[in-house]
């Protein structure tokens, strides 16, 4: 970057803010991805909305490509900077700046970390309940900007339905505050949720205000071992009839053996089985615990369950939650190729079965560790590297196996990105998801908020 440049930076900012160390630039470089080399030419940290919109202004006039990064937890390269671009990290912009109970809102900057709004909210006898394993380094203006979704999603949803305004900075560097907190402005078109998931090219989110809700009364965790995939959404359909589920994940064996393996956990079940469900459901009082032996009896009686257990204690249900929680990390360091595809619930039985076909077809000799959010229709399929085989290798017969997947996907209408976003990783499959027309109008629509094409340039279209 040049010397000019860089000064501006520092006059909007004070000089700390601005960083060109070689080991800054590589931790604000990626996000949880490791396909790319990072190579941003500085990174800037404003501590104001003001000083975000004077940045946006500065790199439209310099012609500087921007990547805006929050926690940087993503899994599809949305915040990767590996071109030359300026990092915009919003680390600074990290203060809680409302809660209001009559509202039952909290309005907080972009930087503000995940976890740090549901332990405030509940100081204040109130809920946020979108979460997921890395709520306690992500931030909330990533989590909007890529709508994340997690382990809650079949009871409260996404990120999109606990944002009720933003203010954000556009590509063009005007401020825009959406909808003020609002939960009923029919005022025509609502940007709000243009902005939510769009991956950081149209504008900077710079804060928020969420939907807060009642925190729900006690939760419990089974676990069940399950042979097949067809049982797993006959248990659900079960389940879904008799109690308030909270969620429904699953996850294979050989995740379960990974996971205790890395983690040195137990096995929850005496008896091993290919898959596992955990659910997880509310209850005021001792008849849904017995609504939840009931059920897994049934399901037991029927053929569909063939052992279980049930978390008892706080503690017992957390540890189940870690066999499904640690799944992701204990990955990791695999650097497995990652699918995030869903279809709707009713197609998921055919669905499955497609894919497991064409995954033992397609990756005769790797290892695929099934698991995911099953309940919301959502299976993460991950891919391990076996050890004879270079990673480029590797990654590029993947690709290719993943244009069959998107194939079948899209022959369900179902989704090439469930909850991990596009980014880089999944542009070339957009178009098994999203129309021509409908690209072109996302096109369209980036050049009205970001007519310089400054913002995240290649990522998502
Ligand atoms: C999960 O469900 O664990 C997350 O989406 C992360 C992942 O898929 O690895
Ligand atoms: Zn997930």
């Amino acid at each position: 970057m040049n010397n000019s440049v860089l000064q501006q930076l520092r006059n909007i900012c004070s000089a700390n803010c601005v960083l060109t160390d070689t080991e800054s630039l590589q931790i604000y470089g990626v996000d949880r991805t490791t396909l790319w080399q990072p190579a941003p030419c500085a990174v800037v940290l404003p501590e104001t909305i003001e000083e975000v919109q004077a940045v946006i202004q500065c790199a439209n006039t310099e012609n500087l490509a921007v990547v805006p990064a929050g926690g940087r937890t993503g899994l599809s390269g949305g915040a990767v900077a590996k071109d030359g671009e300026l990092v915009l990290a919003l680390d600074r912009m990290n203060k809680i700046l409302d809660l209001n109970p009559v509202d039952r809102t909290i309005r907080c900057e972009a930087g503000v970390i995940t976890q740090q709004i549901q332990e405030y909210a509940e100081q204040h006898s109130l809920f946020y309940p979108v979460d997921f394993a890395s709520v306690g380094s992500s931030q909330i203006g990533g989590n909007i900007a890529t709508n994340a979704g997690g382990i809650n999603v079949i009871r409260y949803g996404m990120t999109r339905d606990w944002v009720l305004g933003l203010t954000v900075v556009t590509g063009a560097g005007e401020i825009l505050e959406l909808n003020r907190g609002l939960i009923k402005n029919n005022t025509g078109y609502d940007f709000r949720h243009l902005f939510i998931g769009s991956e950081g090219t149209l504008g900077i989110i710079c804060a928020a205000t969420l939907r807060l809700t009642q925190p729900p009364a006690n939760r419990s965790v089974q676990v069940l071992g399950i042979n097949n995939f067809q049982a797993i959404m006959d248990v659900l359909h079960i389940y879904n009839g008799g109690l308030p589920l909270t969620a429904f994940e699953f996850f294979s064996d050989l995740a379960l053996s990974k996971v205790m393996a890395h983690k040195k956990l137990s096995a929850p079940l005496s008896v091993r089985s290919s898959y596992y469900v955990l659910l997880e459901f509310e209850h005021n009082d001792d008849s849904d615990l017995a609504t939840a032996v009931e059920l897994f009896e049934q399901c037991h009686n029927n053929g569909l369950v063939v052992d279980g257990v049930l978390s008892l204690t706080l503690s017992q249900a957390q540890n189940l939650w870690r066999l499904r929680e640690d799944i992701s990390e204990t990955l990791s360091f695999a650097k497995p190729y990652k699918n995030d595809i869903s279809v709707r619930i009713s197609q998921m039985p055919d669905f499955i079965r497609a894919v497991d076909l064409l995954a033992e077809q397609n990756y005769p000799d790797f290892e695929i560790v099934w698991y995911g959010h099953i309940g919301d229709g959502n299976l993460h399929l991950n891919v391990l590297k076996p050890d004879d085989l270079s990673v480029e290798e590797f990654n590029q017969q993947c690709a290719r196996v993943s244009i069959h997947i998107a194939e079948l996907v899209a022959s369900y209408g179902g989704s090439i990105s469930a909850e991990h976003g596009v980014g880089l990783l999944k542009k070339h499959l957009l178009h098994y998801s999203r129309s021509d027309t409908e690209i072109t109008l996302m096109r369209q629509v980036k050049q009205l908020f970001d007519p310089n094409g400054i913002l995240n340039p290649g990522k998502l279209i």
